[in-house]
């Protein structure tokens, strides 16, 4: 019997859209096991495509294609070959990129990022889990990789009904792996790291912001320094300011690899640390904002643009006339049109006037599939103060 799920109206709809995420709502009948392809049906019976099955997750299906092919081994690696290809050709001057964005290289909820010659993979939905021990060796080979660790720790796995867990799935991992972004090395921790170690979207914004940065340099929610310790090269002094203990010793170290001395990282708040800054009169030629995601669902959006606009109005003040301010939101709920608002509205009450300079994104080796809002989730402005 072939595994089949019944969609409604509204799921075909959806489906013709080319959204490939279909709420348990819109799923009328399923026969099949949890974890598996199934084919797609409308309410009429008709054919629509091939997806991933999750029977807990709110998100039931996940489409694979809307063409009547097999899901077998060659369509698993035609679909990795792409996305592999597309990253070849965007020719990227680092050894640590993300290899596989999911939904957006049509491979749903699997994430393969690169750290040199080690893919750190994740599977967050049922059925990616249970085909991760047949793609694992298509992406050995297809990469020439020595290790890849799964770093299955994510908590939407919960919502899918599978555990946490971080585990090597092929040859040697090691503890500590060194990559480079441009001229700067990295050392990655991969199994104990926020996310699978280093901050990959922002990649592309960090070689942007080298192109402005100079002078005194804040870098606020600075993580292992991706920003201070690209951009300290640039400027006289670097401050980089983290809330983790952990991190900010990371920073250190990594300066000390790069030979910079100009870099000092302290472990802060950023929302006190900005007041103090601005009490003490303290002024800065440029500034980096890259909080985490304030706005974690709808409900918290309201809050977090009080947060956005309470560290860009402070970190607008301490800009010299001329200084730059990269500033980020990477929650998905809180789109590109609310952030620029409340970035004006951040200038206004700090009577600053700015111009905008770049309107950025994550980087493309995340691409954004339209239609999929969902994917298109780290926005970046470069502003410069004008007086
Ligand atoms: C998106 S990451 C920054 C990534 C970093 N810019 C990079 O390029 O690698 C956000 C960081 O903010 C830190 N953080 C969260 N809340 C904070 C706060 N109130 N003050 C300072 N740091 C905070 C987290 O520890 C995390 O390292």
């Amino acid at each position: 019997m072939i595994p089949t799920a019944v969609v409604s109206a509204r799921g075909e709809q959806r489906i013709r859209g080319g959204h490939p995420w279909i709420f348990a709502s819109d799923v009328d009948d399923v026969a099949a096991e949890g974890g598996v392809v199934v084919e797609v049906l409308g309410p009429r019976q008709r054919f629509l495509g091939r997806a991933l099955y999750s029977e807990q997750s709110q998100i039931t299906l996940r489409m694979l294609t809307r063409d009547d092919e097999d899901v077998d081994e060659g369509f698993w690696r035609r679909r990795i070959q792409a996305a592999i290809d597309y990253r070849t050709s965007l020719n990227i001057k680092a050894t640590a990129y993300r290899l596989v964005h999911a939904e957006a290289d049509l491979l749903p909820s699997l994430i393969v990022d690169r750290y040199g010659d080690v893919l750190v993979v994740q599977a967050l939905s049922q059925a990616m889990d249970r085909q991760l021990p047949a793609l694992v060796p298509m992406l050995v080979e297809q990469v020439g990789a020595t290790g890849v660790l799964a770093r299955n720790d994510p908590r939407v796995r919960l919502l899918e009904g599978l555990e946490q867990r971080v585990e090597v799935l092929f040859g040697n991992v090691p503890d500590l792996i060194t990559v480079h972004e441009s001229d700067v090395e990295y050392e990655v921790d991969p199994r104990h790291g926020q996310k699978t170690d280093l901050f990959l979207d922002q990649r592309e914004n960090r070689e942007a912001a080298a192109l402005y940065a100079r002078g005194r340099m804040l870098d606020c929610f600075s993580y292992h320094g991706g920003f201070a310790l690209r951009l300290a090269g640039h400027c006289d002094t670097a401050e980089a300011i983290d809330i983790s203990a952990d991190a900010v010793s990371r920073i250190g170290a990594n300066a000390v690899r790069n030979k910079l001395t100009n870099l000092q990282a302290r472990e802060a708040n950023v929302f006190d640390e900005l007041r103090r800054l601005e009490q003490a009169g303290e002024h800065y030629d440029t500034v980096v904002l890259d909080p985490p995601a304030f706005a974690k669902n709808k409900a918290s959006v309201p809050k977090a643009l009080a947060g956005y606009k309470d560290i860009n109005l402070r970190a607008l003040r301490l800009l010299n006339p001329g200084g730059y301010l990269l500033t980020c939101s990477c929650s998905y709920n809180v789109d590109e049109a609310t952030f620029a608002e409340t970035i004006y509205e951040a200038s206004i009450d700090s009577r600053v006037s700015v111009t905008v300079v770049e309107k950025r994104m994550q980087g493309r080796d995340h691409p954004v599939l339209l239609g999929v809002p969902e994917t298109y989730y780290l926005k970046c402005f470069i502003v410069r103060r004008v007086a």
